[in-house]
Order: structure tokens, then C-alpha cells, then sequence
């Protein structure tokens, strides 16, 4: 008896669900060309050093969440649990002083050791664009806007897109010193798992799910209030920019994210189609992770989408797979070889071809045609080979007449006219 199985947190796609997987990832690829976003791909395992340097100790991800093993040369490593911190290592090492600005894209499995549920896993895929070199306001607002419109393109309703600025490095130091103060004095009445991160990630308390905390901080000093008025301008500015586009957001001051690099804008969009794993896309500008990890001053920003929970949402007009053009109907020792050759011709011709290879009665093969629902079919006997020849037979109850023709394997000229009227032209 195989007991072997997948392990928890992990799935496997099945054909059937690859269909809407890859209509998805089609768009997506075509919008990332469209707005000139190049592709990057990267180790998915990197040095453990990597993301506690990148993504910071004390985060649940770097914490409690990654998958960390020493392989057999006694190294720590570690896989991917996002992609951010691999990609501004690999632009440090191959010297991105030959291209200063560059908007990338990635998109792959990363892995999170969570407690699985629906729209969460251990093993997962994400989207990621990330912006580098980009200081400006309107990098900010072209990274939303963008993300936004993908979603949109998806036939995605119904999202909410949430900002807030988290100021540069210095006003979160003068609010932490104000915030732990507080901290210490409200301690007893927080949940737990907030006090816990009282040492580790005191920021992380702001977006608690517990509603007694949630409660208390109400009275707590406002990260906010700490922004210096440089950051302030320029998140006036971000809102001004994504008001006069009509994108419309809400802003959520309790917003911090759960990675440690990001500086002033951060985002997130959510649905509320998801239940309570509800964010699509999250993001924000990291203006010192480059350089904190060994590289020139950069400024950054970027976001990844959560493509488990970006098929969730997606339209149902997705589900559809490419129609066969072709099917090949084939039987005898002639007639076998004589069809492969006929297949790939017509592929030649960026048709859709199935071959039949079970050997089956012509009436079975008949029926599989029919199941499948192709636009039109192939017939070759011993006798057709021979004369080398095939009969193609319009076979679709939309298209009436359902013109059949004898052609020779040799006249180019016959097929392509009668692919031109029947099915290349449709
Ligand atoms: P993140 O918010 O940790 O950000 O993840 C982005 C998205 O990945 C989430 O909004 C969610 O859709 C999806 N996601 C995360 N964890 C899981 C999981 N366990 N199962 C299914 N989906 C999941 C980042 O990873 C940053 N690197 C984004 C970024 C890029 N910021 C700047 N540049």
C-alpha cells in the first residue's frame, strides 16, 4: 500500500486547474511587458543570513516561519519566503551600477511554514515588481496604479486599497522611544502574543487582530504624529497623486507590514471575497535595504501579489482552455506514422493539434472528437496513407457546412487555403 503524500501546506495543480493558472498568468505577463517591467529570476535558495539581515530578526517570518536546514557542506540555508531580499542581493553582487533604475519582475514559489487554510500555504506562488532606483512620489503612485490595474485587468471587483506612511528611519526611532514608554506602562493589559513582541517587533503591536488590544491602543501615542514634515509633504503627496488619477483608497495608520525594510509608503490591497486571509497584494518602499545590505544608497519600492488568492478571485470566464482546431483520427499500420507526420505540419501552422494514439475503432476515435469539441477533424486509414492523403472535415455544429476535402501530404497550396477559410480565419 503507497502511503506517500504531499506534504501539509502544499498542492499539487492538476491540468484542469492549470487552465485558469496559466490564462492568469498570460495577462499578467502581457501588462508586465506592456509598462516595460523586466524579468528577474532568482535562486530559490539563498544563504539563511540573507532574510534575517534583509527581512529582520524579529519578524514572525524570519522567526517562526521559514524553512531553515543545514545542507552538506554545513551551511545554513534557507527557502525563499519572498522576494524582495533576493533581489537586491543579486543586483549588489552583479554590480547594478551599469543600470541604475530598473523595474523588475518575478514570479515563483516561496515558502512560509503558517498554519495552512484556505488562501494560505506552506509552499505558495507570488507576482513581485520591484522598482529600483526610484525615489519619486510618482514611482510610488505608477507601482499602486499599477498593481491596481492588473487586478482590474483580472476582472477583480470589489478591492480596497489601503495606505499609510511608516516616515523614514528616524521619526520610527522617535516614535518607538515614545511607544515603548508606553509600552511598559500599558503592558499587563495587551494579549500575549503582543507583549511577546514587545522586544522583538514592538511596531508589529500596531496591526494586532485582538480586539481588547486593539481597544487599548487607542490611547497609545500615533506613529504619525512622529512623521517629520519632509515625510508628511510627501505623503500628502501620494494621496493628492492617487486622488487625481480616481483610484480610490482608504487610509489605515495601523498598517505597518510584517517585514522590517520598508520606509514611508506602505499598501496593501484587499477583498473582501477572501475571508480572513483577505490581502491580494501588499508592498511599500524600502529606501535603505540595498544599502544595509552592502550596497549603494538606493531608494526602492515594490510589491508582491499572492497568486493562490489572485486565482481565488478571478473571473469564472478564466476557467476556459484553447479549443482544439485539430483532432487526427488514425488507425493502421500505414495510416500511424503517416498521422505524427500530418500533426506536426499542422502544428506549423500554430493550430491546436491533437493526435489520437490509442489505436482505438474508428467510431471510438469519432466520439473522443466529439468530447474534446474540436473545430474540425482528420481522417487517415491504410488506404488514405497510401495515396498519401488525409480527409479534414469541418466538425463544429456552429459552422455550417462542414466542408470536408481530400488533400495530398504534398499540396501545401490545398491546406493552406482550406485552413485559410475554415479555421485560420475564424
Ligand atoms: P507579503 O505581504 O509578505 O509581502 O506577501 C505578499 C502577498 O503574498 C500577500 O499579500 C499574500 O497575498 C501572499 N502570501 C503571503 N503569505 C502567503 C501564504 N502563506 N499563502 C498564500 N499567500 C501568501 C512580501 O512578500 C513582500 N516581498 C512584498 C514586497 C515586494 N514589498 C516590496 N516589494
Amino acid at each position: 500500500m503507497n502511503n506517500l503524500r504531499n506534504l501539509r501546506g502544499t498542492v499539487d495543480l492538476l491540468p484542469d486547474q492549470l487552465i485558469k493558472w496559466q490564462n492568469v498568468e498570460k495577462i499578467l505577463l502581457e501588462q508586465l511587458s506592456r509598462a516595460s517591467i523586466k524579468e528577474i529570476r532568482t535562486p530559490i535558495l539563498e544563504m539563511t543570513e540573507l532574510f534575517i539581515r534583509g527581512i529582520g530578526e524579529g519578524t514572525d517570518v524570519v522567526s517562526k516561519e521559514m524553512y531553515t536546514f543545514f545542507d552538506r557542506g554545513e551551511r545554513s540555508c534557507t527557502l525563499r519566503p519572498e522576494g524582495t531580499a533576493s533581489v537586491a542581493r543579486a543586483l549588489i553582487q552583479n554590480g547594478m551600477h551599469t543600470n541604475p533604475t530598473q523595474k523588475l519582475w518575478y514570479m515563483g514559489p516561496m515558502f512560509r511554514y503558517e498554519r495552512p487554510q484556505a488562501g494560505r500555504q506552506r509552499q505558495f506562488h507570488q507576482l513581485g515588481v520591484e522598482f529600483i532606483g526610484y525615489e519619486s512620489v510618482r514611482s510610488d503612485v505608477e507601482i499602486i496604479a499599477f498593481a491596481w490595474d492588473i487586478l482590474g485587468k483580472l476582472g477583480i471587483e470589489e478591492l480596497n486599497l489601503e495606505i499609510n506612511s511608516l516616515g523614514d528611519s528616524n521619526d520610527r526611532l522617535n516614535f518607538q522611544k515614545s511607544f515603548l514608554k508606553w509600552l511598559e506602562i500599558n503592558k499587563d493589559l495587551l494579549d500575549l502574543d503582543s507583549q511577546n513582541r514587545i522586544n522583538k517587533n514592538p511596531l508589529r503591536i500596531l496591526d494586532t487582530k485582538n480586539i481588547q488590544t486593539k481597544k487599548i491602543l487607542e490611547s497609545a501615542p500615533k506613529l504619525f504624529n512622529f512623521l517629520s514634515k519632509k515625510s508628511l509633504e510627501r505623503y500628502s503627496e501620494l494621496k493628492n497623486q492617487l486622488e487625481s488619477l480616481k483610484i480610490p483608497f482608504k487610509e489605515n495608520l495601523n498598517l505597518v507590514r510584517g517585514l522590517d525594510y520598508y520606509t514611508h509608503t506602505a499598501f496593501e490591497i484587499t477583498s473582501g471575497a477572501l475571508g480572513s486571509q483577505s490581502t491580494v497584494c501588499g508592498g511599500g518602499r524600502y529606501d535603505n535595504l540595498i544599502k544595509q545590505m552592502g550596497g549603494k544608497d538606493t531608494p526602492a519600492i515594490g510589491f508582491a501579489i499572492g497568486l493562490e488568492r489572485l486565482i481565488l478571485l478571478a473571473g469564472k470566464e478564466l476557467d476556459n482552455e484553447r479549443r482544439t482546431d485539430v483532432y487526427i483520427i488514425n488507425q493502421g499500420l500505414l495510416a500511424e506514422p503517416f498521422a505524427i507526420n500530418l500533426s506536426r505540419k499542422l502544428r506549423d501552422y500554430d493550430l491546436l493539434v491533437e493526435l489520437d494514439l490509442s489505436g482505438a475503432s474508428f467510431s471510438k476515435q469519432f466520439k473522443k472528437a466529439n468530447k474534446v469539441n474540436s473545430k474540425s477533424i482528420v481522417i487517415i486509414g491504410d488506404q488514405e496513407a497510401a495515396n498519401k492523403e488525409f480527409v479534414i472535415r469541418l466538425f463544429d455544429k456552429e459552422i455550417s457546412g462542414n466542408e470536408e476535402e481530400v488533400i495530398s501530404i504534398e499540396s501545401d497550396i490545398k491546406l493552406e487555403k482550406w485552413l485559410n477559410n475554415n479555421l485560420l480565419s475564424k
